[in-house]
């Protein structure tokens, strides 16, 4: 299930990253990768931990505790903590699948990544190329939103992002562990969740409301995991 959030930032908060981010030190992008992954990868990225990423990352994290949407699809036990990285003359990252375990660094937190998300911080027009390709079951989806959207897909899926030929594109990247690990199941909680706050805002609490929402907490009782 691939899922778009819109507008997880305002655009002054992507503004404000963008000027920090312009600002800060970057490295080369394989100090996350993974061995198989690090002979793809060829962008910059911000070192993890500074300041810098941690101030922008909390700023992340506390717009996406505030979105229903998120909370709903994602269904988050462990996020970790926002990465940033940026795209430019002819930067690209070949076909990779994520690292299934991450652990923060600096803690024993071990994150298994059940779902990766990339929030965009440079507008489509600011950049050519750079899109987020990502094989789903119904085959090749191209991803390229608006500054402060975000998109959050299985980090099962086999992805890649095309070179950026032409200006640069800044973008924020993570994972989290759901309390739900299986993307069916997730998928069908979502979907339910949905119906349910759609319901409720058409119409007053009835008793098959009532009985909706306690199937959805039972089903979820069966299948999270903390
Ligand atoms: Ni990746």
């Amino acid at each position: 299930m691939l899922v778009k959030i819109h507008q997880v930032l305002t655009k002054e908060q992507v503004q404000q990253a963008k000027n920090i981010l312009l600002d800060a030190d970057w490295a080369d992008g394989n100090v996350t990768a993974g061995y198989q992954s690090a002979k793809a990868k060829n962008n910059l990225q911000l070192l993890e931990g500074t300041e810098v990423a941690n101030q922008l990352g909390d700023m992340i994290l506390a717009a996406l505790a505030k979105s229903n949407q998120f909370m709903s699809a994602a269904l988050p036990l462990k996020i970790f903590p926002p990465l940033f990285n940026c795209y430019q003359g002819g930067g690209s990252f070949g076909v990779h699948v994520d690292n299934a375990i991450r652990q923060v660094p600096g803690t024993p937190v071990k994150v298994r990544t059940d779902l990766s998300m990339t929030l965009f911080l440079s507008e489509p027009e600011e950049y050519e190329g750079g899109e987020l390709i990502i094989e789903d079951t119904y085959g090749s989806q191209t991803v390229k939103l608006a500054a402060g959207d975000m998109i959050l897909y299985p980090s099962t899926s086999l992805h890649r992002v095309t070179p950026v030929t032409k200006g640069r594109r800044l973008a924020s990247f993570f994972w989290l562990q759901s309390l739900v690990s299986s993307d069916e199941k997730r998928a069908i909680l979502f979907d339910m969740d949905t119906a349910i706050q759609s319901l409720r805002s058409q119409i007053d609490d009835s008793p098959e409301i009532v009985q909706l929402t306690g199937v959805y907490h039972n089903l979820l009782r069966q299948w999270a995991q903390t």
